[in-house]
């Protein structure tokens, strides 16, 4: 197939793309700036110059293509405070590309996150099959993207966990949560820390979107994680190890001074079951696990 990658500068497209050639697809990259399209040449892709800014930008890249992968997020407005305008922008590229690919039995993979489960599916283990309303983060965009399956488009979505991670993550959670730890003298956890966190390695969710991608039934979510969950608390630890700085408890009213942004993030409780995605899509996350990536080392270097 020929694929349309947005977000093809970023992080997950680092190994998206490669997985993507590496399997007899060629790709046709997004990118809004020269030094993003030239990391996206570097990584064997086609160059298309658009902007989620101007989202006709995106419509005749979809409509040649026989399928879509939906990376691109304005993340530097969505973690300055302005997450409306980065879901707005999100929203106004998935109707675009949604309308290039109505009735055309094309498949269309998008990406929201398995935090929306906190919603969706409160003080329990968050399912594909859970499905969020409300107005909260992303739940439009991929309710929107979903809704696609009846207009003819092979629509999917992969719910991310929070933090994607392997040595291609410069700038996700883990390298904002080590950066914290770094200034605070400590790695931070709220109150006993045994909130759950899923996690997973970028070069296994890569090859899920394109499992998603070749064989996801349209109207399907799938799961971006390892395992159901692991312990903030644990993450914390690891981080403290990594750093030789020790791990500490803080208290909800602390979060905003020692976790930034992450505040309200760090005391999700978020597990979140994949047995559904590997069933359907075959998926085995085979890389390593989060703490054993932070054990690694390279988060450090
Ligand atoms: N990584 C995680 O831990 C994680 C967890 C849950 C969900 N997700 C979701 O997964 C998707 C991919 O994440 P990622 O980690 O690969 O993100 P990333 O490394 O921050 O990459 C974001 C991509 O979006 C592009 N982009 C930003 N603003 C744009 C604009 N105005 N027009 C066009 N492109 C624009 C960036 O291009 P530039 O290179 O030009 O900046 C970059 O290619 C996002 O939707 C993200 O929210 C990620």
């Amino acid at each position: 197939m020929q694929v349309f990658v947005t977000g093809a500068s970023g992080h997950i497209a680092a190994a998206v793309i490669p997985e993507l050639l590496a399997n007899g697809h060629s790709v046709v990259g997004l990118a809004r700036s020269d030094e993003a399209a030239a990391k996206v040449a570097a990584l064997g892709a086609d160059v298309h110059r658009g902007d989620l800014t101007d989202p006709d930008s995106l419509t005749a890249p979809a409509a040649q293509a026989d399928g879509v992968i939906h990376l691109a997020m304005r993340h530097e407005i969505a973690f300055s405070g302005d997450f409306a305008a980065a879901a707005a922008s999100d929203l106004a590229a998935i109707t675009k590309i949604g309308a290039a690919l109505k009735h055309s039995d094309k498949p269309f993979v998008g990406t929201s996150g398995s935090m929306l489960l906190a919603h969706a599916a409160p003080n329990r283990v968050g399912t594909e099959q859970d499905v969020a309303t409300g107005d909260f983060p992303r739940v439009e965009s991929e309710n929107t993207l979903i809704a696609l399956a009846s207009d003819g488009v092979r629509a999917t979505v992969i719910r991310p966990a929070p933090s994607v991670h392997s040595d291609l993550d410069k700038h996700g959670f883990v390298p904002t949560l080590i950066d914290l730890a770094r200034t605070n003298g400590f790695a931070a956890y709220v109150a006993d820390g045994a909130n759950r966190w899923p996690a997973v390695n970028t070069r296994d969710i890569a090859r899920l979107y394109r499992l998603a991608l070749e064989h996801g039934i349209a109207g399907s979510r799938f799961h971006g994680v390892e395992s159901e969950g692991i312990p903030f608390k644990q993450i914390a630890q690891a981080i403290g190890r990594g750093l030789g700085v020790p791990a500490r408890s803080i208290s909800a009213e602390q979060a905003d001074r020692y976790l930034g942004f992450l505040a309200d993030f760090a005391q999700i409780d978020n597990p979140t079951s994949n047995d559904w995605t590997r069933a359907t899509l075959g998926w085995q996350p085979t890389a390593p696990g989060l703490l054993d990536d932070i054990a690694a080392g390279h988060y450090f270097a």
